[in-house]
């Protein structure tokens, strides 16, 4: 905004609205989280809702159906944070899964999954890391509150040295880039964000012994507050690189380098020691043949 008459102090002042203004129109939609600009709700006809004008996302399942949502964006790296509140009450049978995924046979992907339990049951937060189609990478923790009650913040950070999950600002697990020893890390296929809520009750529950109660529907899991700083990926150019014409400049992704310091990686420690419930880099039996190479090159010991 330019003010090209002679500028005497009231001009001065009114250009200066004008440019406020004017700014506050560019600037306020783009950093305001909406759920009708960032996200496409792709199935459960009617039963995924954007509400509030777009500060909230609700999906349902019921016995006919569940519903899911993917972002309109892709990302190559990013910190991700969304708020999720979990199927209060009977959730047993029901699964909502919250992850990034690339598309095609050797896809990338990094999944957050929530298996609902019984009243009064903890739910299992499952997470996984497919590289290059490969995953068997599972992880599974209890929470250290009740996900139903309230929002609770899980996030992704996706950068070329690691990958961060997340819950409440705490590190829960961390997979290092690990292509020296060989093997492949997620870094070059641009991922979308999805996630829905389905019924699994044939496996997710003791083996499928417990069986989704469907008086209890419909089912609903709420989100909120969505924060991606990311490289968004279209034409394929990165919005992060300095060459792409809608780069933001790179100074301010400093994200892109982050690594747990000392005391994030003890707190991540103390959540896998009292929290974590499965680990493939600890099941022998499962991998008789020997452990996955990446399973050395970790914080836990
Ligand atoms: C449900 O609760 C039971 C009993 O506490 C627990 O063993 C199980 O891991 C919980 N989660 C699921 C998904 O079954």
């Amino acid at each position: 905004m330019v003010c090209n008459r002679p500028c005497n102090w009231i001009n001065f002042l009114s250009c200066l609205l004008v440019f406020i203004i004017s700014y506050s129109l560019i600037a306020i939609p783009s950093l305001a989280n909406n759920f009708f600009q960032d996200f496409d709700v792709t199935w459960g006809g009617g039963r995924a809702k954007i509400l509030n004008n777009g500060q909230l996302l609700t999906l349902s399942l019921d016995k006919a159906s569940g519903s899911g949502f993917q972002s309109k964006n892709e990302y190559l790296f990013g910190k991700i944070d969304m708020q999720l509140k979990l199927v209060p009450g009977n959730s047993a049978g029901t699964i909502t899964a919250y992850y990034l995924s690339s598309q095609g046979p050797t896809h990338d992907e990094i999944d957050f999954e929530f298996l609902g339990n019984l009243s009064g049951d903890p739910y299992i937060l499952h997470t996984n890391v497919f590289s290059q189609g490969k995953g068997n990478r599972e992880q599974q923790f209890y929470l250290w509150f009740d996900p139903t009650a309230d929002f609770h913040t899980y996030s992704i950070l996706w950068n070329p040295q690691n990958i961060v999950f997340s819950v409440d600002g705490t590190p829960i697990r961390e997979f290092k880039n690990s292509e020296s020893i060989g093997v492949p890390f997620p870094k070059s296929q641009p991922m979308r964000i999805y996630s829905s809520l389905w019924n699994a009750d044939d496996w997710a529950t003791r083996g499928g012994l417990v069986k989704t109660d469907w008086t209890q529907a419909p089912f609903t899991a709420s989100y909120r507050n969505f924060k991606a700083d990311a490289c968004i990926w279209s034409s394929s150019t990165s919005s992060c690189d300095s060459k792409s014409p809608s780069s933001t400049s790179n100074t301010n992704a400093w994200w892109l380098s982050e690594e747990l310091d000392s005391k994030s990686q003890e707190r991540m420690r103390w959540v896998q020691k009292n929290y974590m419930i499965y680990n493939y880099c600890t099941d022998i039996k499962r991998f008789p043949q020997g452990l996955p190479p990446e399973c050395s090159n970790t914080n836990m010991s």
